[in-house]
């Protein structure tokens, strides 16, 4: 596939601010593609607008757009005006998510609910309403998380919301079917950003990185490369999805 195979498509980030999802929005947006940024909280609107004005000076074009996504009407209103604003929609990279870390006896009702509002009910209702307006042709990509492959405590509930992801991925794949729209997940290992040291116990770190090979914590520019590859040649991969962890748990 040809290095301007993203140029001028139009793709939504969700939680595409900051973090990897920032990352992934610049690395688009160089490649040429036109990036809706969305971000969820208000304080992040200056992130948001960094973004947006890195972005267009990569060679790409950005615009950023607030939404709580746990909202279906939300959901709706960020796509359309994604169509509204390019016309088009060929691809969504849905990074958001919600993971604290509490054994089973300490996660309080509301803590259950919102992790199964944003990692669960907003990713299912973010494939489904992209794929009444995505492109022939285009990509769905969300992030789960490599937790899913582990056996452990502390993260019942974030892993718990990831894992019918995969679920609604596969269903979304076959329903797809003739369009040639790929749906995978991609799902890091403990990644170094603010989400992973906000959740994380005391020593959680030195632990999370002796179960690797390398000894190290998942990177941003680890995954990175891998969305713009989904989003092109690595079309053919579908209903899947791709543990990347350095070996830090298979499946
Ligand atoms: N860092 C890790 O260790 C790790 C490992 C494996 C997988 N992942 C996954 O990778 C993805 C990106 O994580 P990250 O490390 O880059 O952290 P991040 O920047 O905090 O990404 C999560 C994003 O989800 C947004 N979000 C949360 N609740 C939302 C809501 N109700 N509506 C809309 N957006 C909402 C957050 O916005 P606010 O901050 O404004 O709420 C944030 O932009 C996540 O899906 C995470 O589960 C992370």
């Amino acid at each position: 596939m040809p290095d301007n195979a993203l140029r001028g498509k139009t793709i939504l980030v969700t939680g595409g601010a900051k973090n990897l999802g920032g990352s992934i929005s610049r690395d688009l947006a160089a490649a040429g593609a036109g990036v809706a940024v969305h971000y969820h909280s208000r304080s992040d609107k200056g992130l948001a607008e960094d973004t947006v004005a890195a972005c267009i000076a990569a060679g790409g074009d950005a615009f950023a757009i607030e939404a709580d996504l746990t909202s279906v009407a939300e959901i709706r209103r960020v796509l359309d005006s994604v169509i509204g604003r390019y016309g088009s929609l060929y691809a969504t990279v849905n990074t958001a998510g919600l993971a604290k870390g509490h054994s089973m006896t300490e996660v309080t009702e509301d803590e259950y609910d919102a992790h199964f509002a944003i990692n669960a009910k907003a990713a299912f209702f973010v494939m489904a309403e992209t794929a009444k307006r995505i492109d022939d042709g285009g990509k769905i990509l969300n992030f789960v998380s490599s937790l899913l492959a582990a056996y452990t405590g502390r993260y019942s509930v974030y892993a718990g919301s990831k894992a019918p992801v995969e679920h609604f991925t596969r269903a979304l794949s076959k329903e797809l079917a003739g369009r040639r729209v790929s749906v995978n997940n991609l799902a890091p290992g403990p990644m170094d950003t603010s989400f992973f040291w906000d959740a994380a116990a005391p020593g959680e770190d030195a632990f999370s990185k002796a179960q690797t090979p390398y000894g190290e914590l998942t990177k941003v520019e680890d995954v990175v490369p891998w969305v713009r590859f989904l989003l092109t040649d690595g079309w053919w991969l579908n209903g899947q999805t791709v543990f990347l962890n350095g070996g830090f748990a298979t499946r």
